[in-house]
């Protein structure tokens, strides 16, 4: 692997426990779109570890989107499609109609609030109908988080006072808007957690 691509330490940390919950969620064989796939880390550990799964990475900044085609390449994977430019809030989504499951990493902290519905929306629009939208990060439960999680939020809106930690039952409420219903809330380590989303009939 060449040492000059972009890294995240944070990818490297959560990538474990993170495959944990896709093996329990994700079907034997199928398609996974990732929203915001940033480094690629991801990708080429899930792919690796789930060779019948189909992976779709997407990125809407361009020079992490090349970096991660190279990452892509030198893996020598055969299951992760070359990744898409995608920013959720574009009106239409340059993907397949429908996937089996769709990945968001750490994005919705990152990101406006409009991108949350956006992302809900887009998701909503694109997951099979047995699909599942899983979302892993930091939140706020009943306004309450570990003194780590309101130190991050609270660099994140210096950074940008639109970023910021979202309120699980806000996420949890504007999902169901779009006949997402949670299926499951996962503790992860450090603070974090998966979300499992499913279509509602
Ligand atoms: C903290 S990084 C996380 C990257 C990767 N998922 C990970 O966990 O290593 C946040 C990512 O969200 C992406 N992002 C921010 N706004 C976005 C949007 N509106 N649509 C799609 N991706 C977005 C950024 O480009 C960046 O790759």
């Amino acid at each position: 692997m060449r040492r000059d691509l972009p890294f995240s330490p944070a990818a490297e940390r959560n990538k474990d426990p993170i495959l944990t919950v896709l093996e329990s969620v994700l079907p034997a064989e199928g398609t996974v779109l990732e929203i915001a796939s940033g480094t690629g880390q991801h990708v080429c550990f899930f792919a690796q570890a789930l060779p019948s799964i189909q992976w779709q990475p997407t990125e809407p900044d361009d020079s992490s989107r090349e970096a991660m085609a190279i990452r892509i390449r030198e893996a020598r994977l055969d299951n992760v499609y070359e990744p898409l430019a995608l920013d959720v809030s574009q009106p239409r989504w340059p993907v397949a109609d429908h996937y089996d499951a769709i990945l968001c990493i750490n994005m919705i902290h990152i990101s406006p609030w409009s991108a949350t519905h956006a992302l809900l929306r887009g998701a909503a629009r694109h997951l099979s109908a047995a699909g599942r939208l899983i979302l892993y990060g930091p939140y706020f439960e009943n306004g309450e988080a570990a003194q780590s999680n309101r130190d991050f939020d609270a660099s994140l809106k210096q950074r940008n006072p639109e970023w910021g930690l979202r309120e699980l039952e806000d996420v949890t409420r504007v999902a169901a808007t779009h006949s997402l219903q949670r299926q499951q809330v996962v503790r992860m380590p450090a603070n974090n957690l998966t979300l499992v989303f499913s279509r509602s009939i």
